[in-house]
């Protein structure tokens, strides 16, 4: 068994099982009392010189009968607990039907523990070694990446790991996602939980990261999702386990999240708070930078290809009109696939409403400051055809305390000639969106003119972005 440091991959080093000193000093005592026992006897019977010297070192050496049989003993239990050790599969086929709900297909046979503190309120979890562990270690052999039924995982006590295991020390964080670690919404879903784990926990960051897709390992994350992940937790390591042979990995301290959501709105809304505050921090967005309390500043967030408007300058022409009639009304036009990361917190932190076409760039809208407003747009189809995934980013503007001001469909466009649902979903989700003249018009006059109030009042009672400037971010 070796332990590998996480801070210097490099030095492997190896270590012995603890080492029963206590057995072996009552051990070595009862041996050489007994030997100075026999050599008295001997003495008795037999002449000093023809005697003394070597049955005393052959007994203390290696035949002492009580030495051996302990460690044989203990050589035998640990050979036992060590064979024990029971690999099943990551992914079981079994439940994979309906893997999101209540029982999971990823490790499925264990349960899910809440602790007392966070009773309700966090996302359900996987704690190695715990009280639920019985003390035991989380084990992984788990290589493949294109079937998580070919991945395994097994607890074992750190004394009696299994053969060929490499004990990874510190504290890994273990995400299984039904979607992606490369969407911005998904992963975001993903890294949510233990965002909030990590600041309940003291700030615990971890040694590394291990990225699963319903049981297949993945690599990688998403730009933007580990840009988030750093500035909210730290530095990202993810784990490839390629260094440690073909056997198993075991964890000293493992956290596991397996089902996104199940985290209540409040702690939801303290987990956006801490994610905008770290990441406004680490692009260094200063308070002055969040600029004048009683402006609006309105952005198109627009898409390139799919989901992009049909006549851009006509939609961004309708929007600059309303604005006009609005005081104090700015705005910007931005794409969000030509910018950095450091970018778009910028631009979201001086972003009071947001029109976007439903993509993954509307994650960006939890980096605005609180309260502020979402305006979403789809293509002809979604409505009737996408199921409850289109409303997610209403769900994270609930969760991140915005105000989803509603939502556009478009109504024009070709049907999808297909009588199965399936194969209309790319052709739906792949189309452009139109505009709507007089609607878009009367829309937006209605948000800005909210906004307006909400930024006056909140001038008025010297409010605003109480997460930059004044108070520095939880875990910094
Ligand atoms: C106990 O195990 C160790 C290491 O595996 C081995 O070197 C030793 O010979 C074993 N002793 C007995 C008495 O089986
Ligand atoms: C998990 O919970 C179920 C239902 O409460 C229970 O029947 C089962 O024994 C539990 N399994 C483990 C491994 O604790
Ligand atoms: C876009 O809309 C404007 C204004 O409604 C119109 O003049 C222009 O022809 C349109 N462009 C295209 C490519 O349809
Ligand atoms: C958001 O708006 C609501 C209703 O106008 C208000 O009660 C709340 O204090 C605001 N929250 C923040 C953080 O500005």
């Amino acid at each position: 068994m070796s332990v590998v440091d996480p801070k210097s991959s490099s030095s492997h080093r190896t270590s012995s099982f603890p080492a029963h000193s206590t057995n072996r000093s009552v051990c070595f005592l009862a041996t050489t009392f007994i030997t100075f026992l026999l050599l008295l006897f001997l003495l008795q019977i037999e002449t000093l010189k023809s005697s003394l010297s070597w049955p005393f070192f052959q007994l203390h050496k290696d035949e002492s009968p009580c030495h051996d049989a302990t460690t044989a003993e203990l050589n035998r239990t640990r050979t036992i607990l060590r064979d024990l050790v029971t690999f099943l599969p990551l992914k079981d086929v079994r439940v994979s039907e309906n893997p999101r709900s209540g029982r999971t297909w990823f490790m499925s046979s264990m349960n899910d523990t809440f602790e007392e503190e966070e009773e309700e309120e966090d996302a359900q979890h996987l704690y190695f070694p715990s009280q639920a562990s019985n003390g035991r270690l989380l084990c992984l052999s788990a290589r493949d990446v294109s079937d998580g039924a070919k991945n395994s995982y097994a607890l074992a006590w750190s004394e009696a790991l299994p053969r060929d295991a490499t004990l990874l020390s510190g504290l890994t964080f273990i995400s299984d996602t039904y979607y992606d670690h490369g969407n911005l919404w998904h992963g975001i879903s993903a890294i949510t939980p233990f965002v909030s784990w990590h600041q309940r926990k003291q700030c615990a960051a971890p040694d590394r990261w291990v990225l699963f897709h319903r049981g297949e390992l993945r690599t990688r994350m998403g730009g933007w999702v580990r840009a988030v992940a750093e500035a909210a937790i730290g530095e990202v390591r993810i784990e490839d386990f390629r260094e440690y042979g073909n056997g198993p990995s075991c964890f000293e301290q493992a956290v596991v999240f397996r089902h996104e959501g199940a985290m209540k709105k409040t702690r939801k809304r303290q987990v956006y708070d801490m994610m905008r505050c770290k990441a406004r921090s680490r692009c260094g967005v200063t308070a002055e930078a969040v600029g004048s309390k009683a402006a609006v500043r309105m952005t198109l967030l627009l898409r390139r290809w799919s989901r992009s408007f049909k006549n851009e300058s006509a939609v961004i022409r309708i929007f600059e009109r309303e604005c006009e009639k609005v005081d104090g009304c700015t705005v910007k036009v931005a794409w969000s696939n030509k910018m950095t990361f450091c970018d778009q917190v910028k631009l979201m932190s001086e972003t009071d409403v947001v029109a976007s076409p439903h993509g993954a760039q509307l994650a960006n809208l939890f980096l605005m400051d609180r309260n502020s407003s979402i305006m979403e747009f789809y293509p002809k189809g979604w409505r009737e055809r996408a199921g409850a995934g289109q409303y997610v980013f209403r769900w994270m503007a609930d969760g991140a305390g915005m105000q989803h001001k509603g939502s556009w469909w478009d109504p024009q466009g070709e049907e999808c000639e297909s009588t199965d649902k399936t194969p209309c979903i790319p052709f739906y989700k792949n189309r452009q969106i139109g505009h709507d003249e007089v609607y878009f018009a009367g829309w937006a006059a209605k948000v800005l003119a909210e906004a307006k109030e909400h930024k006056l009042k909140e001038a008025s009672s010297g409010g605003g972005s109480p997460e930059v400037g004044s108070t520095p971010c939880p875990c910094s």
